[in-house]
This record gives structure tokens, sequence and C-alpha cells, in this order.
């Protein structure tokens, strides 16, 4: 499918995954493939290396969820809503929390029109228990009742089994699996091998088209083997200064190459510091937001000074920093 990237990058989707044939008459064209996929997520705003293109060709050819660890800030969300654009699918998301459930994750039973369900029935029973030959008959027509009861009519879907039902599929969205607890992960376990899940009253439900599963993870606690023997792997670290600066020209094109530079040397130059809470991709954008609302137009000590609290998120972090301004500044401004 991602083979099918026409010149403005979208997807032309061919109505499931390719075949073996396919993949394998495709394969010399991967390199170039994943390229068109960096591309595409380069004319949506998402800015990334080979490396993490090509994660998402292997994740879609081969059909395996894509679990994406890294420090927070760093564009793991963003990847699978990008995806999402450049597939032309929409984005199914799950937020994880602790305590969440199947019935908030996968499915819940319309009880509200279950009931409503129930008294139409009794006040057809009259109606529908004429001419029954004996209570065995009688309990025959009631079964056939419980069947319907029980059925796809009656299923609340909530976002797991909506990226399964998808007409034409979906990018699912687990996001921070790490806040839920160990018992949802393993319940996770059927829908990630097997894109399906089960539902007792009614047997296995299978995805009508194989949605594109991302996880992400900020590693607040170890996801278990069982879980990433199931998905490929993506770590995502704190870009490089080339990378940061093609994502703050694409995200802020209004601040000016010299000062570009130099705010991104300055952040990368924190990143080295030993701090409580390092500043990720989106405190690099807010940051030059932020200075191009003061119409900066090169670094200085005072203008770091002043605005360091849109880098850093503790005040331990900005203290101990004081001292290190006047060298940073120096050493962004003079990078090449
Ligand atoms: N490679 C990138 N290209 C463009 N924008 C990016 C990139 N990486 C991050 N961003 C921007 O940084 C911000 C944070 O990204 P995102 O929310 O995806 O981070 P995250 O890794 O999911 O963080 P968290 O772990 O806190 O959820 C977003 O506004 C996103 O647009
Ligand atoms: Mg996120």
């Amino acid at each position: 499918m991602l083979g099918c990237l026409n010149e403005n990058h979208t997807i032309q989707g061919r109505g499931g995954f390719p075949s073996l044939d396919d993949r394998l008459s495709n394969e010399k064209n991967a390199p170039a493939e994943i390229e068109a996929v960096r591309k595409g997520f380069e004319t949506r705003g998402y800015i990334c290396n080979a490396h993490i293109a090509t994660s998402i060709f292997l994740a879609e050819r081969l059909q395996k969820p894509l679990l994406v660890e890294g420090p927070p800030g760093v564009g793991k969300t963003e990847l699978a809503k990008a995806t999402a654009e450049l597939v032309g699918k929409p984005l199914i998301r799950l937020q994880c929390y602790e305590g969440l459930d199947e019935a908030k994750a996968l499915y819940e039973w319309k009880y509200g029109k279950q009931l409503l369900y129930t008294q139409v029935l009794k006040e057809k029973l009259g109606d529908l228990m004429a001419g029954a030959n004996g209570l065995k008959e009688s309990m025959t027509r009631l079964h056939d009742f419980d069947d319907t009861f029980f059925s796809e009519e009656f299923l609340e879907p909530r976002p797991l089994l909506k990226a399964l039902w998808q007409p034409g599929g979906a990018v699912l969205l687990i996001d921070e699996i790490d806040k839920s607890d160990d018992e949802f992960e393993a319940f996770l376990l059927e829908l990630l091998s097997d894109y399906q899940i089960s539902v007792p009253e009614l047997g296995t439900i299978k995805a009508r088209t194989t949605p594109i599963v991302f996880l992400t993870s900020n590693n607040t606690r170890e996801i278990g083997d069982a879980l990433k023997r199931r998905c490929l792997h993506l770590y995502i670290p704190f870009p490089d200064t080339d990378l940061e600066q093609r994502i703050i020209r694409s995200r802020v094109p209004e601040v000016e190459e010299e000062l570009r530079r130099q705010l991104v040397a300055f952040v990368q130059g924190l990143r080295a510091l030993d701090l409580k809470k390092l500043p990720a991709v989106s405190e690099t954008i807010d940051w030059a937001r932020t200075l191009v609302l003061l119409h900066a137009r090169e670094l200085d000590a005072d203008l770091v000074r002043n605005t360091l609290n849109v880098l850093l998120k503790f005040q331990d972090d900005i203290d101990n920093v004081d001292g290190e301004i006047n060298a940073l500044v120096t050493k962004a401004v003079q990078a090449r």
C-alpha cells in the first residue's frame, strides 16, 4: 500500500495489503518507497530520518504493530497522526490510563436498547407463543430471540473494535500503553497478533481490513516481553542538530535562518547537561515561536534568561542552568 504513493505523496489504497508476490516484486523498489514515505511525511510537516520511514514501511508491509518508545515530546504520537494522513485513513486513538478496561477500550453492550427490546418482546410474547406446540417449541422460539439480544446490533464499539470494523481500515493509536495495567496489556495480545478479538457471547470478531497499529510508551514501566514480541520496535531519541533544524524550519517557518541555527544549537547544548527534564522537540518549537513573538534576531544571555521557562519545566533545572547560560549562548552563536 505504501508502494502506491503518487506524486502528491498520498496513498491510493488497494483495499488491503499486497500479496506475497506483490511484496517480492516490489522488493527492488523498497529504498525508493521508503524515501517516498519520508517525503510524504515531510509534505505533511512531520520531519523524520530514513530510520523512522523504514520502520513505518516495514510495519505496514509485515502487518506488525509498531511499538514507539522514547522520551516525552519527541514526536511519537505525531508519527501515528502523520501516518494516518499519509495513508488517507482515519486515526482511531485509545488513550491509556490506569484502570482502563475492556468496556472502555473494546465494546459495551447497549443496555438501554437491550432493555427496550426486552419490553417490546414482553408485549409481543403472546403473539410469539401463539400456536406453539408444547413447552419445548416455546423455549426454542425464545432462544432465537436470545441470539438477537447478544448480537452485533447491540454492541457499542469502543476504539479497538471501531478500528477492526472500520471499512477500508484505520490507523489505530494505542497511546501511552505504559500507563495501563499489566492485565490490559495481556488483553491486547490477541488483537496485536491476529487482528481479532473475542466477545464471549458472540465468538471471534476479525478485522474487516487489517489496521496499521501504533503503540507508544514513555517507559514509565517496563513493557512485557509477550507484547514486545508481537511488535516492531522503534526508539525515537532526541533529534540531532540537523534534524531538529529541519523540524523547526517546517513548524516555525517565520523564524529566520540564523536565529534558528542558534536556538537549536542552544537546546542541543542544554541536552548535554544533567537536568531533571531535558527539553524535547515540543519545547524547542514553543521556544522558537516565543522568540519570533519577541522579534528576536539572535540569542543573548538576557533573552535566554527571560524565556528559559519555556524550555525547562523545573525551577531546579532553571536555577542549575543559570551559571552556564553565558557559555552556552556564546557556543550557540559561534556554532556553524
Ligand atoms: N519529527 C517531527 N516533525 C515535526 N514535528 C514534530 C516532530 N517531532 C515532534 N514534533 C512536534 O512536537 C510536539 C510533540 O510531539 P508528540 O506529542 O508527538 O510527542 P510525544 O513523543 O508523543 O510526547 P509524549 O510522550 O509526551 O506524549 C508536537 O507538536 C509535534 O508536532
Ligand atoms: Mg504522545
